[in-house]
């Protein structure tokens, strides 16, 4: 593979859902064949595919693929797809956008209602095809909007992965970044190394290094050290869910950042897809909030590193006040919060 080669997370070949290992970056690039409905929701929970627009696609894929495995007959083709859909909606809770790529092809899976099921299948699997392209293009408008608000010469400070990796392709946070730089600007870019996963260490780094990027691995911890001695321009991070007010959960270790940036005056923007906004939920103490294993925790690559009887609690995301986010790019440009919040109403498409 060369620099320029773009990096898939997700695809699809009516056979499998094909998802990039993630969990190997950086040291191999190995491809997962998903066959099956329970492999896909095994891909989505275990974190071989991750980041929400990339966990709502394979969502899209999965529901495509469930009805190649349908039964042709009426009576079967759609609790087949039900079914599929229930198991996969159940593999990680705090994303949107997983349940709003499900909802989008069940809708669609409706309208195809008495459809012979080879037809259906076709039109589902350019429902999930769409999904991915579009949610690519909206991750490109995020960056030409995104690009006007980072200075040239910046420093701009992110956390976890919003990169390619964590969507269809380009990304929303590193999506502004790669946008800024197509837009003439020379930028640096800090990437918090996001324990305990390690998205920022193992993926950013990694994708952005790839891309020839200007990248600097902190610590998590040294963020405000940097941010107090003037280092950091703003910061950008992706979402996993926004609701109605602009509250925003993304990956634990956000919001440190945000009262960190508000404490120095630094801008912080989160980019997402209108794919991520829940106006369903008015605010964000309503936002399920993961839970991960104790492992991720207690080991470092394979190494305990805590006392056996320690307790841990491990939430995966973490809920950023809207008050704290200076401006949110979607792919309909740059929302300013107002009195009370932002005042989402409308999801994607
Ligand atoms: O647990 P992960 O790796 O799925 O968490 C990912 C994040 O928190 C990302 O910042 C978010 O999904 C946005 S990805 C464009």
């Amino acid at each position: 593979m060369t620099m320029l080669d773009a990096v898939h997370p997700v695809a699809y070949d009516q056979d499998a859902v094909i998802l990039l290992d993630q969990r190997l970056l950086p040291g191999r690039e190995e491809y997962v064949r998903c066959r099956t409905t329970d492999e896909v929701a095994a891909g989505i929970r275990d974190m071989v595919v991750r980041g929400a627009p990339a966990i709502g696609i394979t969502a899209a894929y999965g529901i495509a693929l469930a009805a190649r495995l349908a039964p042709d007959a009426t009576a079967g083709f759609l609790p087949a797809i039900e079914d599929a859909a229930r198991i996969i909606g159940a593999s990680r809770p705090t994303a949107v956008n997983l349940h709003w790529a499900i909802q989008r092809m069940m809708r669609r899976v409706h309208a195809l209602a008495g459809i012979p099921a080879p037809q259906a299948r076709a039109a589902l699997d350019a429902e999930a095809l769409s999904i991915h392209e579009e949610d690519v293009a909206m991750n490109r408008a995020i960056g030409r909007h995104g690009a006007a608000l980072i200075p040239d010469g910046a420093t701009v400070l992110t956390h976890c992965n919003a990169g390619a990796l964590a969507t269809g392709g380009y990304g929303t946070a590193l999506g502004v970044i790669r946008g800024a730089r197509e837009a003439g600007k020379s930028l640096r870019v800090i990437s918090c190394e996001t324990r305990p996963y390690l998205q920022g260490a193992r993926l950013t780094a990694w994708e952005l290094v790839r891309d020839g990027f200007d990248v600097t691995l902190i610590t998590d911890n040294a963020a405000g050290a940097l941010m107090a001695k003037g280092l950091v321009t703003c910061c950008v991070v992706g979402a996993d869910r926004i609701t109605a007010n602009g509250d925003t959960a993304n990956k634990i270790g956000t919001y440190t950042h945000a009262v960190l940036a508000a404490r120095h005056g630094i801008p912080f923007y989160v980019a997402a897809p209108s794919s991520t906004l829940d106006p369903t939920l008015p605010d964000g103490s309503h936002i399920p909030i993961e839970e991960r294993p104790a492992d991720e925790v207690l080991f470092v690559q394979g190494h305990r590193v805590a006392a056996e009887g320690v307790h841990v609690i491990n939430p995966s995301f973490d809920v950023t006040p809207w008050s704290l986010i200076t401006a949110i790019i979607t792919e309909r440009g740059v929302h300013r919060p107002g009195v009370g919040g932002y005042g989402f109403t409308q999801q994607g498409g």
